[in-house]
């Protein structure tokens, strides 16, 4: 029987994530689940909050479900350690950050799909006068370890590295720029992790059927590192002459975001433009309750809503969150390890209970979250899971 490592982390990833296996029980899928310990309690116990045995059960198992964890900054986070670690060198790092970087998780798929009768669907005004609602289906796919944040910058650069930035002619118009007012971000690209993505959006295409696939990026621009992208993305293009390869630049993209979101299948970016459009197509369809993702390496995939742990509702019992983002990750799981069948009766079962439209959580209500969005019709956490059960 296949092994999964379940990663609840903090707050309602402890909700949600359990909700999770209780759908996938009851779909029929069959696995051992190990718990994995991740999050803010064992940074605040242990000073870490990945520990090593979490990582050796995800190097050994390679497929992982994970929650949402709590991020704090460096200040608070120190407060709350437990006093015997304290002052002993113990540093915070937020663990799905370290997790996509050990594992080098370089891939992340982020699908937006609405949901017929989801209240929260993007509408728009029909030039008949009357008003529209564009069925979105869309699948991100957003470089995950390099790109803009991969982390090599400065504020007041080292004289080697100014040096080196001053032989580009581009450097004049900052000449007169002391070095502690200049900050410095760079845009790192390298050939094979955009082969690696631009690729896997390609098969991904082809799989599911997408007719189109996007680079979306800014080559006017960014000549080299978009340009670089865009070079490969024609080349591996050639391979699959069913699928368009169109390209956007992320501005006019934002645009189109709401004017034709409809014609988008699968796009590709870099990483901050991959941010920035994935959220964008999310909020089209519901937003965090609905928003799903699965980051990808080589050997190991770790699937989770794209939504943290929500601490503002991780007290309330019942919980009023929307377990569809974790159900719709686990989905991806299921494709991922060739269980299309049963994601396909889970999507089907989810799909029914929002387009019925009897049970809903707080936010397809459009309420403020708390503990009395049950008297106002809300639907609870668990509710939520029975009824996406109930059609299976
Ligand atoms: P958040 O995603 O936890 O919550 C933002 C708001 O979105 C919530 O207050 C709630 O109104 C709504 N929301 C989130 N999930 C929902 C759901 N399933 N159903 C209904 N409504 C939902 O983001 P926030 O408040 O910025 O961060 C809270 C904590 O989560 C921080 O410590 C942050 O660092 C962490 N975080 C973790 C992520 C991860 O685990 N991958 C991602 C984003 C934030
Ligand atoms: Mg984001």
């Amino acid at each position: 029987m296949r092994t999964i490592v379940v990663l609840p982390g903090d707050g309602i990833g402890k909700v949600v994530l359990p909700e999770s296996i209780r759908l996938l029980d009851a779909a029929g899928f069959k696995a051992d689940y190990v718990w994995g310990d991740i999050g803010w309690d064992f940074w605040c116990k242990e000073g870490n909050a990945l520990p090593q045995r979490t990582i050796d059960l995800i190097a050994k198992h390679k497929i992982a479900l994970f929650g949402a964890i709590t991020s704090k900054p460096k200040d608070a986070a120190e407060k709350e350690l437990d006093p015997e670690l304290k002052g002993k060198g113990y540093v915070y790092f937020s663990p799905i950050v370290s997790l996509r970087q050990h594992f080098n998780l370089d891939i992340c798929i982020r699908p937006c799909l609405s949901f017929k009768g989801n209240p929260l669907n993007f509408i728009r005004k029909s030039a008949s006068g009357g008003f529209e609602e564009p069925i979105v289906n869309t699948v991100i796919f957003r470089q995950n370890t390099e790109g803009l944040y991969s982390g090599v910058e400065w504020t007041n650069p080292p004289k080697v590295v100014r040096d080196a930035f001053e032989t580009h002619p581009k450097m004049k118009t900052f000449k007169n720029v002391p070095s502690e007012e200049l900050a410095i971000s760079s845009r790192i690209v390298t050939k094979k992790a955009s082969e690696r993505i631009i690729r896997a959006a390609f098969e991904h295409a082809k799989k599911f059927g997408y007719k189109n696939l996007t680079l979306c990026e800014k080559p006017n621009v960014l000549r080299e590192t978009s340009g670089m992208m865009f070079k490969i993305a024609k080349e591996i293009a050639k391979e699959y002459p069913n699928i368009a390869l169109w390209d956007t630049n992320i501005d006019a993209q934002m645009m189109w975001l709401t004017k034709n979101p409809e014609d988008y299948g699968v796009i590709v970016a870099e990483n901050m433009f991959g941010d920035i459009i994935s959220d964008g197509f999310a909020g089209l369809i519901g937003g965090l309750g609905f928003a799903c993702s699965a980051n990808i390496g080589e050997e190991v995939a770790v699937f989770e809503p794209t939504h943290g742990s929500a601490p503002k509702y991780e007290k309330l019992n019942p919980s009023i969150v929307n377990p569809i983002a974790m159900f719709m990750s686990a989905c991806m799981m299921l494709d991922h390890i060739g269980e299309k069948e049963i994601s396909n009766k889970i999507r089907k079962a989810i799909a029914s209970v929002v387009e019925e439209g009897k049970v809903k959580t707080y936010d397809m209500l459009k309420l403020r979250g708390g503990a009395d969005v049950f008297g106002k019709g809300a639907a609870s956490t668990n509710q939520m899971t029975d009824a996406v059960i109930s059609k299976l």
